[in-house]
């Protein structure tokens, strides 16, 4: 195979092994450890954990956006196949926001308030791009167009606009460079039911409109429900369990998403959000040896405080969990079949 053919039939994005790490009071401290996945053009994953899990650190990573506290340990990005060089700031420049761009929680209200929304979206284009003034104004209206605000609202300041129609900006905004990926990191955390429905439907117009790959990351299982394809369940950094919506809302098998889907069970009760899971989740400094789930983790074993259980292909998904280790890896038995 040559290698025209490899980035040919390469995923739109690829992460293995991807390790970060944040330097804070003469320590470095791991917040996510070993996440691998892959990302197909037009399809969406969602990654869903508790506050802390490192769903925005892995973001960062991928888009090239760490704060300079950060150090990627381990691992590697790979945008159609060719590596990225996500710990190089200056090397990395040039794929910012032009491969991967980021809709950031409650980004609507960092908007510049001085500036009509027509030229906050336009400069990307400009500086990016290098399209003239004329052009990139033009390339703005048609943004805004495609998220669904009248083009003649560019000339709105922020405040003019509703919450929804500035998520809408901003999802203009991340959609300037042309990128294939947008990860939306709580895109609608800061909105009401009915605006976040809205937003959702909207991203997953885009996608379907642009061939987008999608990575959503939020804490709410049920707008996973809704809008994704594949989800991953992340708890203290690592990815603990993955596979098809479908799959994994049928026949969850982590203890922790068996626990995130008993919490949105009942919807009559209102209840959209991660609770009722005893215990609270680790922080950096305080994350639990072996599995880090095990001191909330109704199905501990005594393997469990000791050893960090491998990711491992079962059946429909992948998880990360000692209960399975007598279970034969469908990857192994393939092997020797
Ligand atoms: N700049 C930083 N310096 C030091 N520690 C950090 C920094 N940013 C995040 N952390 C820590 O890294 C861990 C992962 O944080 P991250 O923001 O990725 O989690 P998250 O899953 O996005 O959480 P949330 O749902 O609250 O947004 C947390 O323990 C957090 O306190
Ligand atoms: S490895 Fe042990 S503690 Fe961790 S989720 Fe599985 S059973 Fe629970
Ligand atoms: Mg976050």
């Amino acid at each position: 195979m040559t290698d025209n053919t490899q980035k040919g039939s390469a995923p739109l994005l690829s992460v293995d092994g991807l390790s970060v790490e944040y330097r804070s009071k003469g320590r470095s401290l791991p917040a996510i450890s070993d996440v691998s996945f892959e990302l197909k053009a037009g399809e969406a994953i969602a990654l869903v954990g508790e506050s802390g899990s490192g769903k925005t650190t892995t973001a960062m990573a991928i888009a090239g956006l760490l704060p300079p506290n950060a150090a990627v340990s381990a691992g590697t990005v790979r945008y159609r196949g060719e590596r990225l060089p996500i710990d190089d700031d200056a090397a990395m420049r040039p794929h910012r926001w032009s491969e991967t761009s980021v809709v950031f929680q409650g980004a609507m209200n960092a908007l510049n308030p001085m500036h009509r929304v027509v030229w906050q979206i336009a400069e990307p284009c400009m500086l990016k791009l290098g399209l003239s003034r004329d052009k990139a104004r033009a390339k703005a209206m048609e943004l805004l167009e495609l998220v669904g605000i009248p083009a003649d609202r560019g000339a709105a300041y922020p405040h003019q606009l509703s919450g929804g129609m500035r998520q809408r900006v901003m999802i203009a905004m991340a959609l300037a460079c042309n990128p294939s990926i947008v990860i939306g990191d709580e895109p609608t955390t800061a909105l009401d039911v009915i605006t976040q429905a809205q937003i959702l439907k909207l991203l997953g117009e885009l996608r379907a409109r642009l061939n987008l790959g999608l990575v959503l990351i939020t804490h709410d299982l049920s707008v996973v429900a809704e809008t994704c394809d594949r989800v991953m369940i992340m708890y203290a950094g690592r990815i603990v369990e993955e596979g098809r919506v479908v799959d994994i809302f049928a026949a969850p098998r982590h203890p922790y998403t068996r626990l995130l889907i008993a919490s949105i069970a009942d919807p009559a009760s209102g209840n959209r959000t991660i609770q009722s899971i005893p215990g609270d989740p680790p922080n950096l400094q305080t994350r639990p040896s072996g599995c880090a789930f095990h001191p909330r983790c109704p199905s501990a074993m005594g393997i469990c405080s000791a050893a960090i259980p491998d990711f491992e292909r079962i059946e429909q998904g992948c998880v990360a969990c000692h209960l399975y280790s007598h279970v034969q890896p469908l990857e192994k038995v393939s092997a020797h079949a």
